[in-house]
Order: structure tokens, then C-alpha cells, then sequence
């Protein structure tokens, strides 16, 4: 093969492997969301009926929406296998809070269910300190990393 052939060859296949995957990475979170963020909509969602159940004293209501917000949907798999190489050794903190998000739902599913309104009310308060203290820690730096600086 002469040199004018070959080197529009070779810039071809350097753009195809070393360019093209920068931009491919860069569009997955550019244009679209990541997966977390619609089920991170769902729970802001559910965690708002909630509110309105309370207010209405609705316990019935509170304990069939808590299993939704304990056990939520979760991203497809090779996006929680990109979130979790991004974590790194921050992972177990990262699935701790959503831990507590499960067990402090649980126990408002238990509260409701009981009736007890003062209980229900303090369940609440510690998911939304799971959800807080999560986002206080990772949304920043997520938004960052998968989405770039915007
Ligand atoms: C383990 C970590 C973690 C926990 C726990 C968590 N979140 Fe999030 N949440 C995130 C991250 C990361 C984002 C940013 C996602 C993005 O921008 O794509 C986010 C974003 C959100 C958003 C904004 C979505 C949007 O439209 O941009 C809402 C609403 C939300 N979370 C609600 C909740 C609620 C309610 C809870 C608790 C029941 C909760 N989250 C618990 C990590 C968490």
C-alpha cells in the first residue's frame, strides 16, 4: 500500500477509536438523562403523595406508597455499573443512604399501618434526611461527571 492510501487509512481508524468514544461519552450525558434521574423523579413523586396522604390522615394511602419508595426502581444495569465505577470506594456510602431511604420507608409502612400519625410523621423525617444527605454529598459531583459543566 503507497503513503497517499494508507495515511487517510490510518487518520480514519485514529479518529474511530481515540475521537469518536470522547464524543460518545460525552453525548450519553449530554443530550439525555441518566436512568437515576427518572427514578429519582418517581421518588420525588411518590414522596410528594405521601405529604398529601398525611395531610389527609390517609394511613392507608402512606403504607401502599411506601414499598414504592422503599423498593424503587433502579437504572438499567450498565448505567448502575458506569454509577458504580464512578463511585469507586464511595460506593458503600452512596448504597448506605439508600439503605436508610429503605428501612426509614419500611418503617413508615409499619406506622401507617398501626395508624399511628406522630410515628408516620417521624419515618418521614428520616427518608427525607436519606434523601438529603445523599444529595448533598453526590448530586453535585454526579451532575458533574455525567452530564459535564453545565
Ligand atoms: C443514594 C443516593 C440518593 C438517594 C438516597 C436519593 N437520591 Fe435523589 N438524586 C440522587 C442523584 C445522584 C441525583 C441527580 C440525578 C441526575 O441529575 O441525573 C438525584 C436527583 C433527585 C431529584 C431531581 C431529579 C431531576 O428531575 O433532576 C429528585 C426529585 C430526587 N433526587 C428525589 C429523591 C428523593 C425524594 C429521595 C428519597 C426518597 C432521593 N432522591 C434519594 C441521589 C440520591
Amino acid at each position: 500500500m503507497n503513503r497517499e492510501k494508507f495515511f487517510p487509512i490510518l487518520i480514519a481508524v485514529a479518529v474511530a477509536v481515540v475521537v469518536l468514544p470522547v464524543f460518545a461519552d460525552a453525548r450519553a450525558g449530554d443530550g439525555e438523562s441518566m436512568g437515576l434521574r427518572t427514578v429519582m423523579k418517581r421518588l420525588g413523586q411518590d414522596m410528594q403523595a405521601v405529604t398529601g396522604a398525611i395531610s389527609r390522615e390517609d394511613w392507608a394511602m402512606v403504607e401502599e406508597l411506601a414499598p414504592g419508595i422503599a423498593r424503587h426502581a433502579e437504572p438499567p444495569m450498565a448505567e448502575k455499573v458506569r454509577i458504580l465505577r464512578w463511585l469507586g470506594v464511595d460506593a458503600g456510602t452512596f448504597r448506605e443512604f439508600d439503605a436508610q431511604v429503605e428501612r426509614a420507608a419500611d418503617g413508615m409502612a409499619g406506622a401507617a399501618a398501626r395508624g399511628d400519625g406522630p410515628q408516620v410523621i417521624h419515618a418521614f423525617a428520616e427518608v427525607q434526611q436519606a434523601c438529603l444527605g445523599c444529595h448533598q454529598q453526590y448530586r453535585k459531583p454526579f451532575a458533574k461527571h455525567f452530564y459535564g459543566r453545565r
